[in-house]
């Protein structure tokens, strides 16, 4: 039998991540290819012709599984009934400028989706925020919408995650899908720690440590790191906007392994609300290694932690706590 349409909304969509991933979605990228869906777009009254375009061109590209489209304005219709939310919608960072400088832009924008979605989105609703600083925002909406399960508001790291498997892809000359288990701790911005020690490649041999192969702790603990960090920022310089086939790729699997589960014996990165795992501060929006099954992620516990790594976890968590500081004051 045919299952029913899941409605997905994606915020700031008539925007260059949205251009990258409503056509993703709705080719079944994100939910599976036999997930039928309803496609909500919303964004702002000044975009609304370039959003009507992006629907003119959903329409003809007769996407099968594309069951219907709400593109609109209006938050309200945007959250009814959805039951997954991607909320892009926001000021992107440009060149020359940290996320800090679009914090008082974007998590106003946060604070009054929240409600929007608390009212009106299916209960058990998922929401991923993208939009930067996505870590903060994703708390400010966890804190304006009380009613909305914890556990079901995240912020997309596994761009960054995606990044340290391509560094480590293309240092070693083999597939990005025969590495994995790559860690981004803390927070998607030139803090985060990109975390190597428990990452592995397949080889004809078997699994092997990704430092075994490298050999060069050198390079894996500063070059690596420091080119993770900075790929959003080279990005932006390369091509005069901020990151967007990419991000709308990882977003998917981000949703997509949330819902599907990860495979035996990988685990991916998300920013989920901390629970004092690794001695993380609880009330913050942090990447930890996570697992999903049954629509459910799961921080990954008992990991050794050396000083190293501990020193970069502890920053990055600061850099956090400055952050919700801040939010807090531009709010108020
Ligand atoms: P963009 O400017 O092309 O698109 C953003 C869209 O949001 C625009 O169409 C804008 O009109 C819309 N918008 C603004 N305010 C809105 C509101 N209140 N409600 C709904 N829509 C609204 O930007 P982009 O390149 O698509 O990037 C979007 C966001 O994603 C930025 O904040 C960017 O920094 C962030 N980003 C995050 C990651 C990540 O890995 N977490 C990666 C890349 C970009
Ligand atoms: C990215 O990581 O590509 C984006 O978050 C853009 C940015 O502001 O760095």
């Amino acid at each position: 039998m045919a299952k029913e349409p899941m409605r997905v909304l994606v915020t700031g969509a008539a925007g260059q991540i949205g251009y990258a991933l409503v056509p993703m979605i709705a080719r079944g990228v994100m939910l599976g290819a036999d997930q039928p869906l309803i496609l909500h777009m919303l964004d702002i009254p000044q975009a609304a012709e370039a959003l009507n375009g992006v629907k003119m061109e959903l329409v003809d590209a007769a996407f099968p599984l594309l069951k219907g489209i709400v593109a609109t304005t209006d938050v309200v219709e945007a959250c009814t009934g959805v039951n997954v939310a991607v909320m892009v919608g926001g000021f992107p960072r440009k060149d020359g400028m940290e996320r800090k400088d679009v914090m008082s832009k974007n998590v106003s924008i946060y604070k009054s989706q929240a409600s929007a979605l608390e009212a009106h989105a299916a209960p058990n609703c998922k929401v991923l925020v993208v939009a930067n600083p996505a870590n903060t925002n994703a708390l400010i909406l966890k804190e304006f919408a009380p009613s909305i399960p914890e556990k079901n508001i995240t912020c997309l790291t596994r761009l960054d995650h995606n990044r340290a498997l391509g560094q480590i892809a293309e240092r070693l000359n083999v597939q990005v899908t025969d590495v994995k288990n790559a860690i981004i701790w803390g927070n998607h911005s030139s803090t985060q720690y990109p975390d190597v020690n428990h990452a592995t490649v397949k080889t004809p041999s078997g699994e092997k440590p990704v430092r075994e192969l490298v050999a060069n702790d050198e390079w894996l603990n500063t070059e690596f790191i420091s080119t993770v960090q900075q790929r959003g920022a080279a990005i932006i310089k390369a091509r005069k906007q901020s990151s967007a086939l990419s991000a709308a790729s990882s977003a998917c699997d981000h949703i997509r392994d949330w819902l599907l589960g990860t495979p035996e014996g990988t685990f991916v990165s998300m920013g989920v609300y901390s629970d004092g795992s690794y001695g993380v501060p609880v009330g913050l929006i942090y990447s930890f290694p996570v697992t999903c099954s049954g629509g459910e992620w799961t921080i990954v516990q008992g990991l050794p932690i050396d000083e190293f790594s501990r020193k970069k976890m502890d920053a990055t968590a600061q850099e956090l706590s400055e952050e919700k500081t801040l939010a807090y004051s531009c709010l108020n």
